[in-house]
């Protein structure tokens, strides 16, 4: 089976954890400052970045710094992981969901401009680079900083994307990635906060150990939410492959591209001009998807919907009183979408494979059982 995901984990990761453990220094240690610097570097993120224990810590710390009063509108997307819209709950604020693009999947600044008119209320943005596309973030920060709102980048997809030539994570007041081990690199669980505003970004350090600028001097509101050295040790070795690794997944990418664009009943990613998406994820969209599901695995080709319910969809929103069908073209996706594996360990041998299995399908034709062990 090619695995829709497959992380990297070679012997440098492994000497780099031994000389930590051997260290003794596991919790913050040089390692975590060292690549706190590199990454920032990477991503030009002029504030710094702060390392910490998961995209999803990240993103509260991020929401729950911008010292907004309790209940403030935060806008985002519908059509992402549901960690960027419970961040907002989670700092006391209130999701506010704009629909999105049925070419890109993302709010655009479009969609954007229509909400901040129709609700001057909402003071912040999260903005969500989707499955490695930048979205229209410098446009989007135009638009708010005109009216004092302030944004949000969720890189947890998009590590080394770039709009204008200018990385993302940077660029947003905040930024957050994720190095969960399925993404462009990992750390095993790890996040990393960057961006823009300085002064956000040194609360963000506080609240991610316990408001404390020194030992048991506690100024702010803060939790445990740091990065071990181990982690930060194996983040480094995989930050100096990303390039290589992003390169390798654009090319998969348009390998597959250029060989599905004529095939009736999908339509190929599309790439915005002017911009690197890093492909996190390589997503049609599909119809007869339950079907195509079927023929790829009996293929050894493996998939995965991202995602299946917009997040006003969720039980858990809807119960909150969201309206599941209220973004209809994000409602519309999640029925379409499919991903195909595209990551650096697709060998231009699994790119055909994938290629003619895809090719080989036809919605009519009784799906081939799927071997089983
Ligand atoms: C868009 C998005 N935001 C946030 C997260 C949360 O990151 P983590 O799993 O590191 O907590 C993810 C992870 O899947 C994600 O894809």
């Amino acid at each position: 089976m090619i695995p829709i995901a497959k992380p990297y984990i070679g012997p440098e990761e492994q000497a780099a954890v031994a000389d930590v453990l051997a260290s003794g220094i596991l919790a913050l240690g040089p390692r975590v400052r060292e690549f706190e610097q590199a990454f920032a570097a990477y991503v030009q993120s002029a504030a710094g970045g702060v390392a910490c224990s998961s995209g999803t810590s990240g993103l509260c710390a991020a929401a729950s710094v911008l010292d907004l009063p309790p209940g403030s509108k935060i806008l985002t997307t519908p059509f992402s992981f549901i960690a960027t819209a419970n961040s907002i709950r989670y700092a006391g604020y209130t999701p506010v969901f704009a629909d999105i693009d049925a070419d890109t999947f993302m709010v655009s600044a479009e969609t954007i401009r229509e909400a901040l008119d129709r609700d001057p209320a909402i003071r912040a943005i999260i903005l969500v680079h989707l499955y490695g596309q930048p979205c229209e973030v410098h446009e989007i920060m135009e638009l708010a900083r005109a009216r004092g709102v302030i944004v949000i980048e969720d890189c947890a997809q998009a590590h080394g994307a770039e709009e204008f030539g200018v990385p993302v994570g940077g660029i947003g007041d905040l930024g957050i990635f994720s190095f969960y081990p399925t993404k462009n690199m990992m750390t095993g669980e790890g996040g990393m906060i960057t961006g823009s505003n300085r002064t956000l970004l040194d609360r963000c350090r506080l609240y991610i150990d316990h408001g404390a600028p020194a030992r048991y001097q506690h100024t702010t509101e803060g939790y445990n939410y740091r990065m071990t050295s181990i982690h930060a040790a194996i983040g480094l070795c995989q930050l100096d492959r990303l390039p290589g690794w992003n390169d390798a997944r654009r090319r998969n990418a348009h390998a597959l591209s250029s060989a599905l664009r004529d095939v009736p009943g999908l339509t190929t990613p599309y790439e915005r001009p002017q911009c690197t998406h890093v492909y996190h994820q390589y997503v049609l969209k599909v119809q007869h998807r339950d079907a195509l599901v079927a023929h790829l695995t009996a293929a050894g080709v493996g998939t995965a919907v991202h995602y299946p319910r917009t997040i006003p969809d969720q039980p858990f929103y809807r119960d909150q009183g969201y309206i599941g069908s209220a973004c209809p073209i994000a409602c519309r996706m999640a029925d379409e979408v499919l991903s195909l594996p595209v990551h650096p360990a697709v060998s231009p041998a699994d790119v055909q494979t994938i290629i003619d299995a895809v090719r080989s399908f036809t919605p009519t034709a009784t799906p081939v059982a799927v071997g089983v062990g």
